[in-house]
């Protein structure tokens, strides 16, 4: 679990449970609480219906330490709040930013442009102290991260701190595939697509023969129905669950237009043919910009002690610079 080791190397691991069931995410949590005495996350993608619900219920049953939630309306946070928890709401925008300080968030991820999976059209650079000049929670920023130097950055321009996805499955112990680790080592930053067709929203991937094909495809029918029922498999609905799910979902206050909904389930096929079973012919990997940086595969103890020991280093020749320009003004 690349989130354990990433509490135990000083950061906020955070587990995601999109991809099991509440039950699953039950015992993930379980074994995160065994294996370390650090705080920790779940972030959940709320737009799943019914069984994100379940899932965020889970999580509250367990007291996880912090709740990070995207793609959604947090209608849990008081209760988050009551047994002593935090939620952290991933944002694009400065609007939904705002909107979420004004939920009651207790800190916002802002995820530029050049994130993996879903960012909106600002980068980084611009978003970042736009949002912080308008909020006064922590704001923690996410997309293109991947070294000390970013940090430092991140930090002058206003967060709090960093989020990291595509630098931290590019580690030993991330789950994903050993055929994408390796196809990512050699991608340059210009190796990613940003488009609507792979999951109805607009997402990036990592650029390859598959996704250069979604990203041109029409409505992908078969896929979509293919994806359905791989998520009844996953998980073991009957079809009378399977059916009121889908109603649900197409009813839920956060839901997704229909259409959106059947690119989900075609996305969701193919990020676990991708992710968990290296399949090149099928699958697609989630892949932020930051990809072309990433050109070795560290431990998670090994890329953070590197990135704050480069935060260091690179604060020291900030100041021996500043203090040459003050001295010759
Ligand atoms: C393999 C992978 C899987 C991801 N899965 C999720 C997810 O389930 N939920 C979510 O909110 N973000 C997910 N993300 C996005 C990250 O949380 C994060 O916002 C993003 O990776 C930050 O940009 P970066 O890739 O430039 O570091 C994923 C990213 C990657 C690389």
């Amino acid at each position: 679990m690349t989130e354990l080791f990433g509490c135990n190397a000083g950061g906020l691991g955070i587990f995601a449970t999109a991809r099991c069931t509440p039950e699953e995410a039950r015992k993930n949590i379980r074994e995160i609480r065994e294996l370390t005495d650090k705080p920790f996350g779940i972030n959940q993608i709320l737009n799943l219906g019914p069984i994100a619900k379940e899932t965020i219920e889970v999580a509250m049953e367990e007291k996880v330490p912090v709740i990070n939630y995207t793609l959604g309306k947090p209608w849990f946070i008081d209760q988050v709040h009551a047994y002593g928890g935090k939620v952290l709401g991933t944002t694009a925008t400065v609007k939904h930013a705002i909107k979420a300080q004004e939920l009651g968030c207790d800190a916002i991820v802002i995820t530029g442009l050049e994130a993996a999976a879903h960012g909106e059209e600002a980068t980084t650079l611009v978003l970042l102290p736009l949002v912080a000049s308008k909020v006064h929670i922590p704001v923690i920023s996410a997309g293109g991260y991947q070294n000390g130097g970013g940090l430092i950055a991140a930090l002058a321009l206003g967060a709090s701190g960093i989020s990291m996805g595509t630098r931290f499955a590019m580690t030993q112990e991330s789950p994903v595939h050993n055929n994408f680790k390796q196809y990512c080592l050699k991608a340059s930053e210009n190796d990613t697509l940003r488009s609507n067709r792979f999951d109805g929203l607009p997402s990036r991937m990592l650029k390859t023969p598959v996704t250069e094909r979604l990203a041109r495809s029409r409505f992908p029918l078969a896929e979509a129905i293919r994806g359905a029922l791989q998520i009844k498999q996953m998980l073991n609905l009957s079809w009378g669950q399977f059916i009121g799910m889908s109603v649900k979902m197409m009813t839920a206050e956060e839901s997704h237009p229909i259409w959106t909904q059947a690119r989900q389930a075609a996305f969701s096929y193919r990020a676990i043919k991708g992710i968990y079973d290296g399949d090149m012919k099928e699958g697609i990997f989630v892949a932020g910009q930051v990809v072309g940086a990433c050109e070795d595969l560290p431990t998670v103890k090994v890329l953070v002690d590197r990135i704050m020991s480069e935060a260091e280093e690179f604060i020291k020749k900030e100041h021996s610079i500043l203090a040459e320009m003050s001295a010759s003004r």
